[in-house]
């Protein structure tokens, strides 16, 4: 593991301690934080999700906040292999 990869993670750890969970996905009972996991696990799209986890699979009303979640991990991503940083990783 890397340094940017340890402090990526300590970061990670710290927001997911830090900042409370939203439920996202009512009909299976799916907070943020389950679907972020999901996403950081390989989900690239909200189908992806729905595979894994169920969410956004009954109703499909939360799809449109699952599909944010995705695509800020996708920012994210994209900013680190730019060697971005978010202030909210210090
Ligand atoms: S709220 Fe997620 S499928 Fe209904």
């Amino acid at each position: 593991m890397e340094a940017a990869d340890i402090e990526n993670d300590i970061a990670f750890q710290f927001h997911e301690a830090t900042f409370s969970t939203v439920l996202v996905c009512h009909c299976k009972g799916m907070n943020d934080r389950a679907v972020r996991r999901v996403v950081r696990a390989g989900a690239r799209c909200v189908s992806d999700v729905t595979r894994t986890c169920g969410a956004g699979g009954v109703c499909g009303g939360c799809r449109p906040v699952i599909q944010d979640i995705v695509e800020a991990h996708q920012v994210k991503d994209e900013a680190d292999d730019l060697g971005l940083e978010f202030a909210a990783a210090r």
